[in-house]
């Protein structure tokens, strides 16, 4: 088991938690990357990026450090091992928190669960995983969380639609797995979304589809609404003109009738005239509602109740391709108690959420702030280191002066 041993309030709590199994926790304490595995994964290709052990440009907490993608437009593939189990019979969680520093337009900001033997060295794109869980943005269609279990080398995604956080704060992202094959995604201790793997995955056909022999009845009455039979045409409806003349139309003065024919008068529409007569429509007494075909066994379902089982889980993985780099991973778990997640959440996002959300607000503040001195310094004779300094790293070296960074 990898423990952080960070503060001495994380350790007590993690003993008062006492029924809980831990089967990995990482909080990337020093020494973590010793438990870590970078891979070469890209690297001949020099396009591996690099991970950077910080706690952000903006946090709550400077001491809690996570690994940071540092390198726009690169591949990151890194993995830990843990000792090797099987969640059958057993409730499995999967939590880590991320944040999203660069306000990532298009990235993934999730993690894997992997089984088996896999060289680590050689950990990448291609290495078959069990789980793979987390947020992923592209633009403005694609804002979700991925959660997807990976069975005789096809994956099965989630069919139902979860939206993912998108600002640039710390969230934590919850998987939950329990024997009877239900599961909860949970969003920063929130339940975004449950149900059953056999309903919200197609990892086995459903056990029930619609009946494809079965045909609507031919006495099957579904109109709703229907000509009222008591309603009768008023008489004399028919004899109602649709136009009628414009009395208030003169013939003009200079009306030639030789030249331009005899005036008649213009007509103009009926108000009275109300269109061809229709009955009044009435709810149809002997309506019985839309037909649907009666679901049946689906012949093809065989259960597997061990549908939710992932044998030989042993190892902890990200692999990501970013575009713009600054997602931050932290405080990752694996373990079978639902209860002992989420007091983690609380004791590491939630502790210090509300101050990271402060930092934020002045990081963002300051940027303001200096975008405004760039602008004004526009015609001095800095302009050139002006042109090279982009307003995110201008921020990153203020905030390094400001703050007390242990590290730095
Ligand atoms: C690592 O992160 C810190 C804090 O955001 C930043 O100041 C530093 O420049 C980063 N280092 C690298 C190599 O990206």
């Amino acid at each position: 088991m990898v423990m952080g041993r960070k503060t001495p309030l994380l350790l007590f709590f993690l003993l008062s938690v006492a029924s809980a199994e831990v089967f990995f926790q990482e909080h990337f304490d020093d020494g973590w990357e010793n438990r870590w595995v970078k891979s070469d994964w890209k690297k001949y290709e020099k396009m591996a990026g690099e991970w950077n052990h910080t706690s952000g440009k903006w946090n709550g907490n400077p001491n809690d450090k996570g690994i940071q993608t540092s390198e726009d437009y690169r591949f990151y593939a890194i993995s830990a091992e843990f000792p090797e189990f099987s969640n059958k019979d057993k409730t499995l969680v999967f939590q880590f928190s991320v944040k999203h520093e660069q306000k990532l337009d298009c990235g993934g900001g999730y993690m894997k669960l992997l089984s088996g033997e896999v060289d680590q060295k050689k950990f990448g794109g291609e290495t078959p995983y069990s789980i793979m869980f987390g947020p992923d943005i592209c633009g403005y269609t694609t804002r979700k969380v991925h959660a997807i279990f990976s069975r005789d080398g096809q994956n099965h995604l989630i069919k139902k639609n979860v939206p993912c956080e998108t600002d640039q704060l710390t969230h934590v992202y919850t998987l939950i797995v329990r024997p009877d094959a239900t599961y909860s995604i949970l969003i920063d201790n929130n339940e975004k979304k449950s149900g059953s793997l056999y309903t919200d995955w197609d990892i086995l056909p459903p056990k029930k589809i619609t009946d494809p022999n079965a045909k609507k009845p031919e006495d099957w009455d579904d109109k709703e609404y229907i000509p009222d039979p008591e309603d009768k045409k008023p008489e004399g409806y028919d004899d109602i003109p649709m136009e009628i003349p414009d009395n208030e139309a003169k013939k003009p003065e200079d009306w030639d009738d030789e030249e331009d024919g005899e005036w008649t008068t213009p007509t103009i529409p009926n108000p009275d005239y109300k269109g061809p007569w229709e009955p009044k429509r009435i709810k149809n007494p002997n309506f019985k509602g839309k037909w649907e075909a009666p679901m049946i066994d689906n012949p093809d379902f065989k259960d597997d109740p061990d549908i939710y089982v992932c044998p030989n889980l042993k190892y902890v993985a990200i692999e990501l391709w970013q575009v713009k780099s600054g997602t931050l991973f932290d405080n990752i778990l694996v373990c079978d108690d639902p209860e002992y997640a989420k007091k983690l959440a609380e004791e590491t996002w939630g502790k210090h959420k509300d101050a990271e959300k402060e930092a934020f607000k002045q990081s963002e503040n300051k940027k303001e702030n200096k975008k405004e001195e760039v602008d004004k310094d526009e015609d001095d004779s800095e302009e050139e280191k002006d042109d090279n300094v982009d307003d995110d790293e201008a921020v990153g070296k203020d905030k390094v002066d400001d703050d007390v960074h242990d590290e730095l």
